[in-house]
C-alpha cells in the first residue's frame, strides 16, 4: 500500500508508538499476524506500530481504488468535490489533490456561473497538497446555485520560477440554499462509518433513494488519521460517485475523528461551519439553520473521557464543550431557531446513558463510554429547556431508541454501526404537520422503527 508521507507532530506520534508497541506484545500481536495472513490490510500506521487495541483490526483502511480519480488518469482533483455547511447564505466546497494544486470554485445563480470563490490567505491564492476549499457567502435562502471547481497543478521550482497548468473542471453541479420558508424538510443520517467504504456506499446507495436535503455524517468516519490518504479516500471518495457534490453533506465530529496527527487538519477535508458571532469564531462544526420546518442543530462531544485522563496533554475539550454550551443556550433562543415546528440537535456520542446505571467509566487503554457524562449535565437541561423534538446520537454501534419520559422530555436515537450486522441508517421526513423518522437496518432494508412527532410551537 503506498501512502502520502506528512510531517508529523513528533510528539503525539512517538507517544502513540510507544504506547502502541507495548500493549501489542502482550496483547495484540496473535490477532495481528492472523488478520495479515488471511490477507487483511493493517491500517496505515507507522512502521513498527502495532495497533493498542485488537478492536481496531476490524476497521481496515480502504485502498485507493479509484478509477476516475486515480494518479495514472492525470486528473489533479482525486475526488468529487464535497458540498458542506450549506446554510440560508451560505456554502463550502472541499475536494482532494492528487498533486500539490492551486484552485477555485466557479458559481452562479445559472449554469454560466460568473463569479468566483476562492480560499485566499494574506494576499496568497492556495497552494494545497491534499485539498482546496472555498466559501461561498451572500446566497439567498431556498434558491438552486451552480458551481463547478478548478484545480491546476502548481510546483515551485525555485522562488522565482513557478509552473502552473491548465485548469482542470469539475462538471457542474447544482444545490439549494436551506430556509425556514419551505413546507417541507428532510434528512439522512450515517455515523460510526470507520473507514468501511462499503458501509459507505450502501448508505450512499439509500441517500440515492430518497434524495434528502441534507445527509448529515454522525462521527467516527474513520477510525483514526495517520496520513491524509485515509480523508481522501474513505471521506472524499468512497463510492467514485459524487454522493456530496448535490447534496449537502453536514459533519459531526465523533470521538474517533479526533484521534492522530491528521485529525488536526480535518478541517482542510471537512470544512468548519462559519460563525457569524465573533464570541463563537472558535468553533467549527457547530450549524444552526432551518431547513423547512426543521430546525438542525450539530454539537461535538469530543473524546469520552476528561482532558485529564490523556496523559500526553494533547487534548483541550473542557473549555470547548463550555463555549459551546453557550452558543448552544444562545442559539436555541434564536428567534428563527425557537420558532421551528422541529429542532433536532445531533451530536456523536450519546446524551443519554442507554446503558442504565450500568455504564462505567472509561477504562485505560479503550477509554470509551457508551455516553458523554461529560456533556450530559450541561446539554441536557439546555434541550429541556428549549423543549427539543429530538437527539439523533451515535457511537454505540447499534441501533437504539429511548422515548422521552417525565424526567428527560427528549427522545433519543442511535444509529447503526460499522460491520454489515448492526449497520443501520436513519432518515426523516417533516411538514407542518408532522416529523416522521424513520430507523432501518442497512443490510436488508427492514424497518427497525418509525415515529411521528407533533409541532413543538
Ligand atoms: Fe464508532
Ligand atoms: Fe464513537
Amino acid at each position: 500500500m503506498a501512502f502520502i508521507e506528512r510531517k508529523n507532530s513528533p510528539g503525539v506520534r512517538s507517544r502513540r508508538s510507544f504506547l502502541g508497541t507495548s500493549f501489542a506484545a502482550s496483547l495484540g500481536g496473535a490477532l495481528l499476524r492472523r488478520n495479515v495472513s488471511e490477507g487483511m490490510e493493517i491500517e496505515e500506521l507507522p512502521p513498527g506500530v502495532v495497533p493498542s487495541n485488537p478492536r481496531e483490526l476490524l476497521y481496515p483502511t480502504p485502498e485507493p481504488n479509484s478509477k476516475i480519480f486515480s494518479k495514472e488518469s492525470g486528473s489533479f482533483a482525486a475526488s468529487y468535490p464535497l458540498l458542506q455547511n450549506v446554510s440560508e447564505t451560505s456554502a463550502s466546497i472541499s475536494w482532494a489533490l492528487n498533486t500539490p494544486s492551486t484552485g477555485w470554485v466557479e458559481w452562479g445563480r445559472t449554469p454560466a456561473l460568473g463569479k468566483i470563490a476562492r480560499h485566499s490567505e494574506f494576499g496568497l491564492n492556495p497552494y494545497e497538497e491534499n485539498f482546496l476549499s472555498a466559501q461561498i457567502f451572500g446566497l439567498e435562502a431556498n434558491t438552486e446555485y451552480f458551481y463547478r471547481t478548478a484545480t491546476c497543478s502548481f510546483s515551485y521550482q525555485t522562488a522565482y520560477q513557478k509552473t502552473i497548468s491548465e485548469p482542470q473542471y469539475s462538471e457542474i453541479f447544482s444545490f439549494k440554499t436551506m430556509g425556514a420558508n419551505r413546507d417541507h424538510g428532510s434528512f439522512a443520517v450515517m455515523n460510526d462509518t470507520h473507514n468501511q467504504k462499503e458501509i459507505v456506499r450502501a448508505h450512499c446507495k439509500r441517500h440515492n433513494e430518497l434524495n434528502p436535503d441534507v445527509v448529515v455524517w454522525n462521527g467516527d468516519l474513520c477510525h483514526r488519521y495517520f496520513f491524509p490518504l485515509i480523508a481522501k479516500t474513505a471521506i472524499a471518495n468512497p463510492c467514485d460517485e459524487p454522493f456530496a457534490a448535490r447534496r449537502p453533506l453536514l459533519f459531526v465530529p465523533g470521538n474517533h475523528d479526533k484521534r492522530g496527527p491528521y485529525a488536526h487538519v480535518l478541517k482542510e477535508c471537512l470544512t468548519p461551519w462559519r460563525q457569524p458571532d465573533p464570541n463563537f469564531r472558535t468553533l467549527g462544526y457547530n450549524a444552526a439553520f432551518r431547513n423547512g420546518p426543521i430546525a438542525m442543530i450539530t454539537l461535538d462531544t469530543g473524546e469520552t473521557g476528561p482532558d485529564s485522563e490523556e496523559e500526553s496533554g494533547i487534548y483541550d475539550f473542557e473549555p470547548y464543550r463550555a463555549l459551546q454550551t453557550a452558543w448552544l443556550e444562545k442559539t436555541l433562543s434564536r428567534p428563527d431557531i425557537a420558532s421551528a415546528p422541529y429542532i433536532v440537535v445531533f451530536c456523536h456520542v450519546p446524551i443519554f446513558n442507554t446503558n442504565g446505571k450500568k455504564d462505567t467509566p472509561p477504562t485505560p487503554p479503550l477509554k470509551w463510554s457508551a455516553y458523554s457524562n461529560l456533556c450530559a449535565p450541561f446539554w441536557g437541561p439546555v434541550f429541556e429547556k428549549h423543549r427539543i423534538t429530538l437527539l439523533v446520537a451515535a457511537h454505540i454501534h447499534r441501533f437504539t431508541y429511548f422515548e422521552a419520559t417525565p424526567e428527560r422530555p427528549w427522545p433519543q436515537i442511535t444509529g447503526g454501526g460499522p460491520l454489515p450486522a448492526n449497520a443501520a441508517g436513519i432518515h426523516a421526513e417533516a411538514d407542518n404537520e408532522r416529523l416522521t423518522v424513520t430507523a432501518e437496518r442497512l443490510e436488508d432494508g427492514s424497518v427497525l422503527g418509525s415515529w411521528n412527532y407533533k409541532p413543538r410551537v
